[in-house]
């Protein structure tokens, strides 16, 4: 627990550096007001979490990596809801049976620091769809959508086929987007997955991974790219120049990525 000094060192910390800005700036009462509004309406649309999540977690997840040695981790964002499906490797995550977008392999291995695989470990997965939509928050995809629990086979391996997700923007109605159209921000954020990989004994890894040559990379609205988290993707279709004709073979837009988790101990 923290202890009342700590909470007086940080939080009185925290309101002198605003407080310096606000005279650095020499914001105006018109100012405060609006903010006070706008916070007030923050809570109203329910955006504490998309607030803070994209403008503070990346802070604070960088912190917490710095304590760790397996893979670097990355923000966990609003919209991780728990007890997805189980499903064992290899898997199709749960979708529509019309799921817009290009197919995706995505597979590794769950391993220690040491490089042993992790047999039954965990990798809960959760993602956008191909228009950036995720299920539970938006009202397409249906629940559970592109959401699992997926259990590594005996060699710690998984396997699990989905589709490629958009880059994702943030709602631009709510109080977080009005935000962000008034300083001429954009809202986006790169194409990415989501995960949390668990495992007896070790340190739970919540990540991102993003895939190379995608939009934003460079300029997540969040701030939460990081290189070792970005995969190259491999396009299996159509490399041998054979089948000529497009769409024939079921292939197209068939992608594969990888990438090997390492946890540290508990
Ligand atoms: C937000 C959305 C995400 O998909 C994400 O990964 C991080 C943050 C957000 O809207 O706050
Ligand atoms: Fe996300």
């Amino acid at each position: 627990m923290t202890t009342q000094q700590r909470t007086a060192e940080v939080l009185g910390d925290i309101f002198a550096a605003v407080n310096e800005r606000i005279v650095k700036h020499s914001v105006t009462y018109e100012e405060y007001q609006s903010a006070k509004d706008w916070l007030i309406r923050i809570g109203e649309a329910g955006e504490w979490p998309l607030f803070l999540d994209v403008f503070f977690e990346h802070t604070v997840e960088n912190l917490a990596s710095q304590r760790r040695s397996g893979s670097t981790g990355c923000i966990e964002g609003p919209y991780y809801v728990p007890g997805a499906r189980q499903l064992d490797s290899p898997c199709t995550l749960p979708q529509r049976p019309d799921e817009p977008g290009e197919k995706l392999v995505f597979s590794g291995t769950v391993r220690d620091l040491d490089g042993t695989p992790l047999p039954g470990s965990i990798v809960d997965i959760w993602q956008a769809d191909a228009y950036g939509y995720y299920s539970h928050f938006h009202p397409d995809p249906p629940d559970g959508n592109l959401r699992a629990n997926v259990r590594t086979d005996e060699h710690g391996r998984f396997e699990i086929t989905t589709v490629l997700p958009a880059p994702y923007e943030i709602p631009k109605e709510g109080p977080t987007g009005a935000m962000i159209i008034a300083a001429g921000w954009h809202h986006w954020r790169p194409a990415h997955l989501h995960m949390m990989v668990r495992a007896p004994g070790k340190r739970p890894l919540t990540s991102q991974l993003f895939f190379a040559g995608g939009n934003y990379l460079d300029d997540d609205v969040a701030g939460a790219v990081k290189p070792e988290l970005i995969l190259r993707l491999d396009r299996l279709d159509g490399q041998d120049g054979q089948d000529g004709q497009d769409g024939q073979d079921g292939l197209d837009g068939h992608y594969a990525a990888g990438y090997d988790f390492r946890l540290d101990p508990v």
